[in-house]
């Protein structure tokens, strides 16, 4: 199975690839509109880091790599994952905002959901997306996801509500590039 895309590489992470992580989770322009966590200690991310179960079908976590330089930029995650509905969900982002819109999300969004259609042998791909998150919403209609529904003041961020999108992608849906 190819985990390998136009642009990038998708890879399991090294234990010692904790500390870039909790650099972008600490960076408030990547984590804008990523659910947010409290706050962790950088031993806290590392010892997790250190003790993460090995990749399954119920939770897939891969790092993103461009092609090009091998270079670490971003996480892409399918997770929660039911058999008996071949659903999953997908999360995704790119930590190196010197990255961003060199078409590296599009292009790990489609590795990832070949994955999840060919070797999980998923049915359907579900994601949420914060209404005011056009880049990632146009990346997400790019790669053929549609809107399901909309919930309304489901995330809250800078003291205020926003709505939420919630995508899908069913099997034989994507849109190549
Ligand atoms: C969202 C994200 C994964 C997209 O990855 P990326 O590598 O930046 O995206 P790409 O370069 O592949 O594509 C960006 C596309 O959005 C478009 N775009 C950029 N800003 C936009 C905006 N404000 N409104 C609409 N479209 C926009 C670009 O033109 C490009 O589309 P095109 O290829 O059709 O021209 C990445 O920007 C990211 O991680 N952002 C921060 C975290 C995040 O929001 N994650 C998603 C949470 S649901």
């Amino acid at each position: 199975m190819s985990l390998i895309g136009k642009l990038v590489r998708l890879r399991p992470f090294e234990p010692e690839e904790a500390d870039t992580v909790w650099r972008w989770h600490n960076d408030p322009d990547v984590t804008r509109w990523l659910e947010e966590s409290y706050p962790e200690p950088l031993a806290a991310i590392r010892k997790r880091w250190a003790d993460r179960p090995a990749n399954c079908f119920q939770r897939t976590v891969f790092g993103i790599e461009t092609r090009a330089e091998s270079r670490l930029i971003g996480v892409v995650v399918l997770r929660d994952a039911t058999p008996e509905h071949g659903r999953a969900e997908l999360d995704i982002y790119i930590g190196e905002k010197d990255c961003w819109n060199g078409g590296y999300g599009t292009d790990a969004m489609r590795v990832m959901c070949r994955y999840g259609f060919d070797f999980m042998r998923l049915h359907a791909i579900e994601l949420s997306v914060v209404d005011e998150n056009e880049r990632a919403r146009h990346v997400y209609r790019k790669v053929g996801f549609v809107e399901e529904g909309r919930l309304r003041e489901a995330f809250r961020r800078d003291g205020r509500w926003h709505d939420v999108y919630v995508m899908s992608l069913l099997e034989g849906e994507l849109v190549d590039g």
